[in-house]
């Protein structure tokens, strides 16, 4: 794991992660597969992306004495992305099924690059409790960003975002708009290409997601 506190950015550096990784890039990778591979990365994320969560304790009595039990404090919202955020969400809630589900829908135009928003559904009370972002792809950063001001208005305080390929263009950019919104990656790759694709990068993620490239 390597922490570049600095800049809020966290990027996961283990075996089993890389291993992964490796077959979502994969152009080889059919729609199936990479479906399944992301849920597993994305539920393998989940130890670390909670570590900053809260607990309160409470008595719990075992079948041998009373002990201090431990509950996470509040309610945690977990917000995919639409389409791709999607296929993180199944991993995710395997590890933390206590979690509720908030759905944002952004288009990123092919030309502009400028995200469009098309759904907006998220719990009333999104400061009770932990909210974390989830798109697998940050590549301007222009969709992250309208995601995170559109978490704000509805009322989130405590934020941080899950992804699984970052840029340095897009982590640029979340660090200048929102520079208290923690972001936990898989990988950091090496740039964008002149159409705001990531390189290396897996492609267009929900077009592989879903078979519709
Ligand atoms: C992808 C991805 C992000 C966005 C990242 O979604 O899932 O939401 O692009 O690009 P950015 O950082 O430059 O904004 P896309 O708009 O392709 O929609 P899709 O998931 O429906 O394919
Ligand atoms: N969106 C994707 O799905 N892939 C990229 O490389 C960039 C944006």
């Amino acid at each position: 794991m390597t922490d570049t506190n600095s800049g809020g950015l966290v990027v996961f550096d283990h075996p089993l992660i890389r291993h992964k990784m490796t077959r979502l890039r994969d152009v080889g990778t059919d729609y199936r597969q990479f479906r399944s591979t992301l849920a597993q990365i994305a539920g393998l994320m989940v130890y670390e992306v909670t570590r900053s969560f809260e607990t309160e304790t409470f008595a719990v009595t075992t079948p041998v004495a009373e002990t201090a039990g431990y509950r996470l404090r509040g309610s945690v919202t977990v917000v995919p992305v639409l389409r791709a955020g999607l296929g993180m969400i199944d991993g995710m809630l395997e590890v933390m099924p206590e979690a509720r589900v908030g759905h944002v829908g952004l288009a990123r135009n092919e030309e502009t690059l400028e995200p469009t928003t098309y759904l907006s559904k998220l719990p009333r009370d999104l400061d009770a409790g932990p909210v974390v972002l989830v798109d697998p792809m940050l590549a301007t950063g222009g969709s992250a960003s309208a995601a995170v001001n559109l978490l704000r208005e509805a009322g989130a305080t405590d934020l941080r975002m899950i992804c699984l390929v970052a840029s340095p263009e897009g982590v640029a950019r979340m660090r200048k708009d929102h520079p208290d919104v923690r972001i936990y990656a898989a990988v950091l790759d090496e740039r964008l290409d002149d159409r705001g694709y990531i390189v290396p990068g897996l492609g267009d993620a929900g077009d592989r997601m879903y078979g519709t490239t």
